[in-house]
Parts: structure tokens; sequence; C-alpha cells
């Protein structure tokens, strides 16, 4: 397809570029975006990092896209991607030949042309990095710098980092990214909720009996153990992308779909959500997980996080959120469970599930509503039916990857689903209470629904999948 008009020229420079979210998502989501005519019509992608690659940058990226590309990998389609690939060492201590570099590009492509410079390194880098891109003029001049979750480590962590970028770049230049909100499923939530008609008048405590947010993987650590060590699943997981989906599960009407006012709505609803208490909490972690590459072998890092948060509002008080992910469970899920309350007429055998409305987050997005029927013929049972939306099927023949959607929105400079300085402060001042003083990770077998200890923190209603019976 032909390039984007819309689109200024330019240089994107992706830190971390030979790590694992360069090579699953962001490598081959540049390609799916050249392929399907939403790059500019001038682009190059310059990968950096401390390390250069043995052999050529190309030979690696092509290896990431025969694996990870959605698309047919054309030989006309890889030449045209990978002339415009290079890679540059760079480090916080010396983006001199990167500065360099940035620069020959962007006159070769015009003074209209744009740095996209994206911070895919871990927490404890990104400050130091945002000084090099100050001192070297990286990050000045038409630039933008999107910052890779968890943003910070914690309040303190986040509050320095949101000074040092603000001392250098506004805020208009930033994007925090946190690819859950690039996920078509999650904005469905929206859409669903404020599109239509028949849902908002029951979102609501006097209607809604829980609200759950489950996100099981059953992937391990793939290799990224050091990287795991310094996050947990709490911090890579919890403060950002299961607490983002609560953002918009839970906001009030935004004024407007602009970046501002849906920016002002989720953290109105962060400002009620309280912080979050040990008591509420239950950690985990995986048999064997101390023998991974890159792990303490006495480690207490957390590969398991379910915990109980509580909306302190007029919409909200007393349902609570139910808030649950972990590694090398027994499968992947990303499923959001609004639970109704039974109806106060009950007059059929009130034994079944009450209603539930789910969310599947998932590239190929999935929503049903689970009611009960009567059961045909002579009786007065009912059964439960779910009543299934195939969003993918019905509306969408070419939608896009988080990561692709996300791409595409920063070069068009679009902040509508990237987090801001507020409201990820306002996060982590909620985790606090839960960081200094973490439950024990208890040990979990792999291939589990996590310890079983954590089952409780659900109780009554228990964590549930839409399956379940
Ligand atoms: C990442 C986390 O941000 O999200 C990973 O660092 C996790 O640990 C991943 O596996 C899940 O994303 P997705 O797009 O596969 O749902």
């Amino acid at each position: 397809m032909p390039p984007s008009p819309a689109l200024d020229p330019h240089v994107l420079v992706l830190f971390g570029a030979r790590g694992d979210l360069a090579k699953r998502k962001l490598l081959p989501g540049l390609f799916r975006l050249a392929q399907v005519g939403l790059m500019p019509e001038e682009f190059r992608i310059i990968g950096s990092g401390r390390h250069a690659p043995d052999g050529e940058f190309t030979g690696e990226v092509r290896k990431a896209l025969e694996e990870h590309a959605k698309d047919d990998l054309t030989d006309e389609a890889w030449k045209a991607f990978a002339e415009r690939l290079s890679f540059v060492v760079s480090s916080a201590d010396d983006g001199a030949d990167l500065a360099k570099a940035v620069q020959d590009a962007r006159k070769e492509l015009g003074e209209e042309s744009r740095t996209l410079l994206y911070l895919s390194v871990p927490p404890s880098a990104m400050k130091p990095m945002v000084g090099m891109l100050a001192e070297t003029g990286l990050s000045t001049d038409r630039a933008r710098i999107v910052m890779e979750k968890p943003f910070g480590s914690d309040l303190e962590s986040a509050k320095a980092l949101n000074a040092a970028l603000h001392e250098h770049v506004e805020e208009d230049a930033i994007f925090r990214i946190d690819h859950f909100l690039g996920k078509e499923a999650a904005q469905d939530i929206l859409a669903l909720r404020f599109a239509n008609g028949l849902f908002e008048p029951i979102w609501n405590r006097e209607h809604v009996a829980a609200v759950q947010i489950d996100i099981p993987e059953e992937l391990g650590l793939e290799g990224r153990g050091s990287f795991y060590e310094e996050t947990g699943a709490f911090r890579d997981m919890v403060v950002t992308h299961l607490s983002q989906i609560l953002g918009f599960v839970a906001m009030e009407a935004p004024e407007s779909l602009d970046a501002g006012h849906l920016r002002d709505a989720k953290t109105a609803v962060f400002a009620d959500v309280q912080p979050f208490q040990p008591g509420d909490a239950g950690d985990g972690q995986f048999a064997g997980y101390r023998e991974e590459d890159g792990v303490d072998p006495d480690s207490t890092v957390e590969t398991f996080v379910a915990l109980k948060v509580a909306v302190d509002n007029d919409r909200w008080r007393g349902v609570p959120f139910l808030l649950r992910t972990g590694k090398a469970m027994a499968e992947t899920r990303r499923v959001v469970t609004i639970t109704l309350k039974r109806p106060e007429a009950d007059i059929f055998d009130g034994s079944h599930r009450p209603n539930e409305l789910t969310f599947e987050l998932l590239d190929d997005p999935h929503i049903a509503v689970d009611l009960l029927v009567k059961v045909p013929g002579p009786t007065s049972e009912v059964t439960r039916a779910p009543l299934t939306l195939d969003v993918e099927r019905v509306l969408n023949e070419h939608g896009l990857e988080a990561y692709e959607r996300l791409f595409h929105d920063i070069m068009l400079g679009d902040h509508l689903l990237f987090t801001r300085a507020d409201e990820v402060e306002r996060l982590w001042a909620c985790a606090t209470p839960l960081l200094e003083d973490p439950p024990k990770p208890l040990t979990y077998d792999k291939g589990s629904w996590g310890p079983e200890a954590a089952a409780k923190l659900a109780e009554p209603i228990g964590w549930r999948l839409p399956e379940d019976a």
C-alpha cells in the first residue's frame, strides 16, 4: 500500500533494539505499518544499544520478522524495509555517534522530519538515558520521546523521571506507553460504555457485584530473568496494564475523546482508587523461578499477584475490583469480567452464575454477555447462554496490533492512548503501601492457577473464566 501522506518524515531510534520487545513487537510492528501504508513516505530506523551485533543488524531484524511478522516477508517488502535500517552503538555515557547518525539522517529527510526516540530499556536505565538525550541535543528540535513501562519503579523514582524529562522536554513531546491501551479490545470497553445506551445505566454499584481483570500467562520468563528481577509481576503488570484497564472500566464519561479529556477522566478515577493494602494482596513465585538465568537463587521477587482494589466514589463504593496476573500459569488469558447482581425478583432457579459481561483483550477482540435463557420444553429451568460479539470478524479486517496502533499515534502526535505524568504518579502512590510491605510470595506449580491462598481474595465470587461452570 502507498505510504501515509499525513505523516512527517521520521527517523525512528529504537534503544534496546536487540532486546526481546524490539524483536517480538517493535520491529515487526513497524514492518507491518509499512505494509499497510501507515508509515511516512520517508523514514529511517536506527537500532541502538550498548553492544553492536556480531553480524549485520539487518540479519537480526530479518530473523525477528521471520519469526514474528504477520505479513508475508516478500523479497520486495524486505528490501524496502532493510534499506532503511541501521545500527549505532550508544549508552547513557556516550551518545555522540548516535547523535551524528540521527543528524545525518534528518538532513537527508529534510527540515520537516522528526525524531522518534523509543526507550525500550529497564526502568533504572531511563533517567541516565534521558540525560544523554538532552546533552547530545537528540531530544530537542522536533523530537518525541517514547518511554516504555514501567515508568519508574516507585513513586519517588517516577517523580524523579518526570522531573528529569520535564527539565528538557515539553509534556507534549513525551509518550508514556502502556501497550494494553493500544489493544483494540481495550478501546472496545470505551466504545461499549459510551457509544451505546445499553450498558452505561447499569455501570455502577447498584447493578455490578464485582469487576475482575484477569491476565494469567502461560509464558515464563523467556530469557528476561534480569528484567524480571528488577520489576516483578506487580510493577511489570499491575501498576501498569491492569490498572490502566481498571481506569477504562471505572472512569466517568470523559468530556470528549480528546487526549486531555480522556486522561483527565482516568486521573480523576485513579484519585478515587484507594491505596493498595497488603492484606488485600497475595503474591506467588513459580517453582523453579530461582533457577532461571539472571535470577538470584534467593530471590523473593513475585511472579504472580492477586489484588483486591477499592474505588471509593459514588459509582463504585463497595464493588471489589479483583486483579490477577502471573507467569507460568495454566492458561494465557486477558479477560475483564463485569459480574452483575442477581435480579431482586429472582423467580427462576437462582443457583446459576449471575449475568456477566466479558471482554477478552485479544488481537481478535471478543465481547460476550452471559445470559440466562429458558431450557426448551416442559420445564421452568434456565440455562446459561452467551451472546457473543466477534468484533474482529464483524468490523475489522485491518485491525492493528497494539504497538502498531501506538507507533502510528506517536507519529501523528496523538496522546489519547498514552499515560500522563499525574496518573502514573497517582498509581505509584496507590502502590506504595504494598511496595513497602509486600506479602511473602508463596510458591506455586508451573501450569497451575497460582497459590491456593490467592483464591480466598476473590471470595465469594471467585476467580472465574467465562467458560467455567
Ligand atoms: C508486557 C510485559 O508489558 O506485557 C510482559 O512486560 C507481558 O511480561 C506482556 O507478557 C503481555 O502483553 P500482551 O500484548 O502479550 O498481552
